[in-house]
């Protein structure tokens, strides 16, 4: 039985905790990347291919039978759509089985146009014919890690007011997917979050205090519906408060101690 893995967005933050995962169960595993492929990584074929553009995706989907799709292009997630098109194409082509798919908690609450872009990629997976699972999370702790970062440019960092997150780390998220991937399509499975929720004002102060990082936390009210979106908790799942390692746990490993100014 044909029992290849392909692992999309496998350079990403995501992808590359997917990508060791499937290599350690010892299935044969191939990788997507835009660029030239990494050097060798024992048990992984890697493809140089562009899923927004559909460009070397014929080669890199013959004989696959299960995507764990985590490609995303943040900056201009507009390509996420043709990407997903392109996605599906090449895997119909290449009689992939089924299609393992990562969205984010709240993407059908919140009318941010990142996630806009998300509930439109569940959708178009769900009518391909493909089978097909969709797993949500939570952010994960290296987005508001990495977010935090940017917005402490300034000696000011805005945090969006009334809003809470529930971080989620990047590997208990892969290793759900891995196993999704091993089981057969199953639709729209239960959330995935972190073992608590936080008000994001907590969290800055955690993080600048973790950074070393002397800055005002100022929560700033955000008009219109997307500010009420994140008000109203649709970022959190409670109720999937399934997650492990902590935000504490993260600020511990990764951030305390860098580059304190
Ligand atoms: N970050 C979070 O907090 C969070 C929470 C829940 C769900 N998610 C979801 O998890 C997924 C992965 O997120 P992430 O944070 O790991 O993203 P990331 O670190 O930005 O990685 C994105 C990956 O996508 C690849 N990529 C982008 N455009 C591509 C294209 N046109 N063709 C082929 N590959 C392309 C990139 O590979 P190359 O540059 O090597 O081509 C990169 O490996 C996304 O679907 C995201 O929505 C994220």
């Amino acid at each position: 039985m044909n029992d290849v893995i392909m692992v999309t967005g496998a350079t990403g933050v995501l992808g590359r905790e997917v990508l060791e995962r499937v290599r350690r169960t010892g299935l044969p595993v191939r990788a997507l990347t835009r660029k030239a492929p990494p050097p060798v990584t024992p048990g992984v074929e890697w493809f140089t291919g562009d899923l927004a553009k559909g460009d070397g995706l014929a080669a890199a989907f013959a004989g696959v039978r299960t995507v764990i799709h985590c490609a995303t292009d943040v900056r201009r997630f507009k390509n996420d759509i043709p990407a997903f098109q392109h996605l599906l194409e090449a895997s119909k082509r290449a009689d992939v089985e089924h299609i393992v798919n990562i969205s984010i908690v709240g993407v059908d609450r919140i009318p941010y146009p990142y996630y806009r872009i998300k509930l439109e990629g569940e959708r178009l997976l769900a009518g391909s014919g493909i089978g097909w699972t969709t797993l949500r999370a939570t952010q994960f702790p290296d987005l508001i890690d990495l977010a935090l970062g940017f917005l402490a440019k300034s000696p000011v960092l805005i945090v969006p007011s009334g809003t809470s997150c529930q971080p989620v780390d990047r590997g208990e998220v892969a290793d759900r997917l891995v196993e999704l991937a091993q089981g057969g399509p199953a639709g729209r499975v239960p959330d995935l979050a972190g073992p608590k929720v936080y008000p994001l004002v907590r969290l800055a102060k955690d993080w600048a205090a973790a950074a070393g990082k002397r800055r005002l936390v100022l929560p700033v009210f955000i008009p219109g519906k997307i500010g009420a979106g994140f008000r109203s908790g649709a970022l959190t799942a409670p109720d999937r408060a399934v997650g492990v390692r902590t935000w504490e746990d993260y600020l511990t490993a990764e951030v305390a101690g860098r580059n304190a100014t």
